[in-house]
């Protein structure tokens, strides 16, 4: 063999790549396995899904397997029945034969070999002759010291063969014995019997009588039997899968029915209802269905008609306050203007008055603001705005806040404007609420606020690095009047809608509000908005989860090219540097 990259005698360099390339297979052989699998996919997927198919094959197998059992069954005891029977009568014919052939022996006074060889010959001739059935006759002689007869005599040469030497031992014992034996015929042979007994030609000795019957008759009535049967199996089959298809289709149908009319329901087709037909077991799932959705349906109205109750009473209870509630405040302002005059008690409670009015007016605008949202009739004023801007306007409103809570403001925004559709009232809100909370929340940490801009989006972040929220909070922090602990010592704030309406506002734009928290590490909230009106923002532009918070991925199992030879000292396998550690 040439080697690679040698020069063969013709002058020619071979490629190394052609001396080792594989065997090429072809694409049919290499994609085979991939044809079997989605084969057998397709197969247990139809097997899983269709409850017909399931039935048909299974009365299919099931019916072939007990009429192949039956049949097997009856075909054995018929052929032994059969078999039994015919033998029997054989038999009886044979000893019937068998006396007739001896007294014809007794009655005659054969001397002579030639004598001999003719009354054999005769009554061959009138014995094969007597019976209708197909038999065939052969005499042998019986003992040796007999000379005078011929040795043999038999109606047909093949029928003389069938006679074996056990058969013939056992008669000379003396008795009647038969054998089976298969008889040739043409080119195959079909089983046969042969019976023989022992007589005697009076002066000349012994003689075997043999008769040998074909069961070729009772064989074909066997086939003929075993035929009708196949195909009373194969009719008796195909009829039980008529049925089972039938049935399944009797069956299945309403199920398959009453399943899509329970898909419709539960996609909010609430007057979806299935039809009863009868009564049987059917009609009673479809009318207790039928009775469980209309008690569902009748229930979901009562709630959304309670939904909108307590909506409407909601806004309207806003609504309602607001008056008095401006009357309240222009006495507050009357009375907090005179306030330098009181003495000192009355001057706080004046205060205190103010300021709760300040608390009470924020929640009521928020009630109205929810009660707005949840009939609709929030629109988004949007506008193209700078919303580095916004930001920027409500940063400078939470400075005072900041500082009274002992809490300093890392602010990192865009140097460029980043314009975008916005209403820039609602963004506003958004991040004084995030703010405001990450302030209230510090305990006089940093707050930090980031923005970001991509071609898609604007990201803002505020981070604190407070309390922090444990997974179970931050899956309620956007729900409305909740909050993680209501006895906190509060200054502003506190009904547990600022989330809500951000989340709202944020949901208006298009965009998102995401939070993330731990306890004692702080808290990080996100807020994503598309930069064009209409579009949803795949990604952010910022991170959600601080830095050094990212959840921990699985380290992947380091795994050695080849294992490395023993340590000689310590006799096990050396320790393997970790190869992240050298990325460090
Ligand atoms: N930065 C944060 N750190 C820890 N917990 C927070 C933070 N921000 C919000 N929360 C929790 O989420 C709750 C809900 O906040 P949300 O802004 O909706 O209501 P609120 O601030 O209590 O009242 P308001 O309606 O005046 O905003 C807060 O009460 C607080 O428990
Ligand atoms: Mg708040």
């Amino acid at each position: 063999m040439t080697e690679p990259g040698t020069e063969t005698d013709a002058g020619l360099v071979v490629p190394p790549a052609t001396l080792g390339a594989r065997v090429r297979r072809s694409p049919w052989v290499r994609r085979s396995p991939q044809f079997a699998r989605r084969w057998v996919r397709q197969v247990v997927g139809v097997w899983r899904t269709s409850l017909r198919v399931r039935v048909l094959a299974t009365t299919l197998v099931g019916g072939w397997l007990a009429l192949s059992l039956i049949g097997g069954f009856v075909a054995v005891r018929t052929r032994d029945g059969l078999f039994e029977a015919r033998v029997h009568q054989i038999l009886a014919e044979s000893a019937r034969s068998t006396a007739r052939v001896q007294s014809t022996f007794d009655a005659s006074s054969v001397t002579t070999s030639a004598e001999v060889q003719q009354l054999l010959y005769d009554v061959t001739t009138e014995q094969s002759a007597a019976s209708t059935q197909q038999r065939q006759m052969v005499i042998l002689r019986g003992a040796d010291d007999n000379l005078v007869g011929p040795r043999a005599v038999a109606s047909d040469v093949s029928a003389a063969e069938a006679v074996g030497a056990s058969l013939r031992d056992a008669v000379a014992g003396g008795g009647q014995h038969w054998q089976s034996v298969a008889l040739p015929v043409g080119d195959g042979t079909v089983p046969g019997v042969v019976v023989g007994q022992s007589t005697t030609v009076p002066g000349v000795g012994d003689y075997q009588v043999f008769f040998v019957y074909s069961l070729q008759p009772e064989q074909d009535r066997l086939d003929f039997l075993l035929r009708t049967l196949g195909v009373a199996a194969v009719a008796l089959v195909g009829l039980l899968a008529a049925m089972a298809y039938v049935v399944t289709r009797q069956t299945v149908g309403p199920v398959v029915a009453a399943s899509h009319v329970a898909a419709r329901f539960a996609q909010g087709h609430l007057d979806e209802r299935m039809v009863v037909h009868g009564d049987d077991e059917m009609a009673t799932l479809a009318r207790t269905f039928n009775a469980m959705a209309a008690n569902l349906s009748e229930q979901i109205a009562r709630m959304e008609e309670l939904s909108t109750l307590q909506r409407r009473f909601v806004s309207d209870v806003s609504h309602e306050l607001r008056t008095p509630l401006t009357t309240v405040r222009m006495a507050a302002e009357v009375i907090g203007d005179a306030s330098d005059t009181f003495e000192p008690a009355l001057r706080r409670s004046a205060e205190l008055m103010v300021d709760q009015l300040d608390r009470f007016e924020d929640m009521l605008a928020d009630l109205l603001e929810i009660s707005r949202f949840d009939a609709g009739a929030a629109t988004l004023d949007a506008q193209c705005a700078d919303v580095v801007a916004v930001v920027r306007d409500v940063v400078e409103t939470i400075e005072p806040l900041a500082e009274r809570r002992g809490s300093r403001m890392v602010v990192w925004l865009p140097e460029e404007p980043v314009t975008a559709d916005i209403d820039p009232r609602r963004v506003a809100r958004i991040v004084r609420n995030l703010m405001v909370n990450a302030v209230e929340h510090a305990d006089g940490t940093v707050v930090q606020l980031d923005m970001a801009a991509d071609a898609q989006a604007v990201a803002v972040r505020v981070r604190d690095r407070g309390v922090g929220m444990d997974a179970d909070q931050v899956e309620h922090v956007f729900d409305r009047f909740w909050r993680a602990d209501p006895a906190r010592a509060r200054t502003t704030g506190g009904t547990g809608l600022g989330l809500a309406i951000s989340a709202e506002d944020a949901r208006l734009h298009g965009g998102r509000l995401e939070a993330w928290g731990r306890p004692g590490h702080g808290a990080s909230f996100r807020l994503t908005l598309p930069l064009y009106a209409g579009t949803v923002p795949k990604s952010s532009p910022l991170p959600l989860v601080p830095a050094g918070h990212e959840p921990v991925r699985r380290a992947r199992p380091h795994y050695a090219a080849a294992m490395p030879p023993l340590d000689p000292e310590t006799g096990s396998l050396p320790i393997v540097p970790d190869p992240t550690e050298a990325d460090r």
